[in-house]
Parts: C-alpha cells; structure tokens; sequence
C-alpha cells in the first residue's frame, strides 16, 4: 500500500486556510488598519449573520466554549446544590463548569448506537433538586432534543445545549419541522476552539438563545455583570469573542455547509469502506438529525486498540480516542454515588471508540490509504 504525498492530520487547518487565505489575509489586515480589535464591527457583523444562519434571535459571542456553559448557568441563576444532569460519554468541560459552580453534575448514560444522552436515564435521574439539563450534540450529531424537551417542560427544567461539536447540524421534529441544534432549548452553548467545524485562529465561543431577558442578562454576565458602564449589577466574568477572530469567523461561516458537505462526503466513503466488517461500527446515523461529522467514531468488536493505533502510527495515521476515560472514573469528578459498572454503554465506549481523520480536505486516495491500512490491521 502506498502512502500518500501529503501528512495525514487528524485535523487539516492548513489546507483549507490555503483556500481561503486572500479574504482571510485581507480581513485580518483590515481589523489591524481600523484597530477595533475588541468589540469591533467584525464581532457585530459575525453575531448578525449567525444569528440569520441559525435562525436565532439572539446570539453572544464570547471567549471559548467553556465559560459559553459557565455564563450561561450563572444567567439561569443555579445555585450550589442545585442538581444539573448531563451525558457521562462527553468532553471534560461540559461537567467541568457545572461542578466549578458548586452545583452537582448528575452523569446519566448515552445510547450505545448514536452516542447522545439516553432520554430515559434522565428521566430516572431528576430529583427535587434538578434545575437543567445539558444533552450534547456529540461528534456532530444532534441529542433527541424533541424527548429531552419533552421531559423538561413536564419537569420545569432549562435545557442547556451542549453545540461545541455540532454548529449547523438540523434537528427534525416528529411533525417533519426543522431546526438547528442549540436553538431548540433554553439556550444554545458553541465552541470556536480552531479545530470544530466552524474553527477561527484561536479561542473563541458563544451562546444564542431565543429569550430576550435572558440574552440580557448573558450579554451583562460575560461583560462583567455590567448594565451600563461601570454600573455592576450581578458577579460578571470577562468573556469577549476578539475582532480578529470574528473576521475570520465570518469568511468560514459562509463555507460552512460547505464543510459539513465535505465532512459527510469523507464520511460516506469511510462507511462503505468499512461496511459489513463484524469486528468494525461505524457510526449509526439517527433518524431525528443530520450529521455534521465534527469526529468520524468506530466502535471496535475485540481488536486491540491499542495496537491499532501504533499500527497506523507506523503509516503516518494519526487516530485519537475521543474519549478514553468516563466522567465518573476521572479522579476528579469522583463521587460516592457513583462507581464503575454503573454506565456500561459509556463503559464500554470509552474502551472501544477509535476517531479517524475527519475534516474538509480529505481526498480519496488519501481516505483509501486510511481504510486499507485499518482492514489490514483488523482483518489480519
Ligand atoms: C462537547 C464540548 N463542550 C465544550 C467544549 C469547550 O469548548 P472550548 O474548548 O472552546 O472551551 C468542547 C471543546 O472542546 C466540547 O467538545
């Protein structure tokens, strides 16, 4: 098997800059000539054409898609002790921010097929205490916002969206209505971090939500909690979204169904490479959302991962373990009420998921190389 010409990246930035480096190049020079670097007409003109691209009214640019969730719990006023439910099969930063506010992040499981927060763990998890619930749209793919929505307005609960690996993916409601995942619940959670779907140069984040008040009160909180200038009427943070960034944030929400068709296309072709394999999944497509394929996940039937891995190592494959270890057996989201056995699907997934490359440069020949040298390892 030959090896292709160019480095193989999980994540190939380079590439797809170099298609859009002119507007790139000239959008940044113009946030250098005009100095506006924060809170610029760039940050403005990028929250207006969100907000339109998503259907949204509301959109708050901010720093990175942690202190997203963090503003947002802090506008919702949570308090310590109150109980927030989330997937256990998910990025650290999603409990992260719950238990940094003194509230308890209660871990449910996720469904073995589509990854997404399993409805009816939740349901088993409210309690009197239970304020929010955060599903995550993982990978790219939207949770099964119509349950979950369901379950909250019976429960009273705000429904946090978890959208940092999910910009633009639909989510279909049972009467065949569409929206875009984040704008369904309370409020909508995203990352910019430089290697999502809709990626700029640095950090970056945002919120957008459909509730005037509480846009209000999310705009005040990531300013400092400030109403009018120098007037503090709540704790804020400094979260801001930086000029620069926006810029470019701009010139690839344009290509962004772009990206999300390119993504489904190498995704598709890992699929029938793949297909009919017993000891491969690839990964389940559900009926209510479309799949922006942030990460392209196999789950593995007894192949050793580990040596999978240093086997496309050797080629030049990189593959990385989205993720390894769950939630509740992280030391520090330990907790008496929870020990292992508990989740089995997210158990399990953690020790069989495999990501391959996945992005918006990815070629056939390239795709080929990648699928040869996994059926070459597995089917040995
Ligand atoms: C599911 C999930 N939530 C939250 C975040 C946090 O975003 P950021 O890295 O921008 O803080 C990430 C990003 O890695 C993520 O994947």
């Amino acid at each position: 098997m030959e090896k292709t010409a160019k480095k193989i990246q999980m994540v190939d930035l380079k590439s797809q800059y170099e298609k859009i480096k002119t507007d790139v190049d000239t959008a940044i020079q113009n946030v250098i000539n005009n100095t506006a670097f924060i809170n610029g007409p760039e940050v403005k003109a990028f929250q207006a054409e969100l907000e339109k691209y998503l259907g949204v009214k509301h959109v708050i640019p901010c720093a990175n898609g942690t202190d997203a969730l963090q503003i947002v719990m802090m506008a919702l006023d949570l308090k310590p002790g109150d109980e927030v439910i989330t997937a256990n099969f998910t990025y650290v930063a999603t409990a992260e921010v719950i238990a940094l506010l003194g509230l308890k992040p209660v871990l449910v499981d996720v469904n073995p097929d589509t990854f997404d927060i399993d409805v009816k763990a939740i349901e088993k998890a409210i309690g009197p205490k239970t304020k929010a619930i955060v599903p995550v749209h993982l990978f790219g793919q939207c949770a099964n916002m119509e349950q979950v929505m369901a379950l909250a307005k019976k429960h009273n609960l705000f429904v946090i969206e978890d959208v940092a690996q999910a910009i633009g993916a639909e989510y279909t409601f049972s009467d065949g209505k569409k929206q875009k995942a984040g704008t369904i619940g309370t409020v909508g959670c995203t990352s910019f971090f430089p290697s999502k779907n809709l990626g700029c140069y640095g950090d970056g984040g945002a919120m957008y939500t459909n509730d005037d008040q509480l846009a209000a009160k999310i705009r005040m909180i990531s300013n400092h909690g400030q109403s009018v200038q120098y007037v503090h009427d709540s704790i804020g943070v400094n979260s801001r979204l930086d000029s620069i960034q926006a810029a470019i944030l701009r010139i690839k929400l344009r290509e962004l169904d772009h990206y999300a068709a390119a993504r489904n296309k190498a995704a598709d072709y890992y699929d029938k490479a793949l297909a009919n394999n017993p000891k491969i999944k690839t990964p389940v497509r559900a009926t209510f959302s479309d799949h922006v394929f942030h990460q392209y996940t196999l789950q593995l039937n007894g192949v050793n991962r580990t040596a999978l891995r240093e086997y496309l190592a050797d080629k030049d494959i990189p593959a990385m373990i989205y993720y390894p270890i769950p939630l509740h057996m992280q030391k520090a989201y330990a907790d008496p009420r929870y020990k292992e056995g508990d989740f089995p699907v997210t158990e399990k997934l953690c020790a069989s998921v495999i990501s391959l490359p996945m992005h918006t440069e990815l070629d056939n020949e390239t795709l080929k190389y990648i699928t040869d040298s996994v059926l070459e390892f597995v089917n040995k």
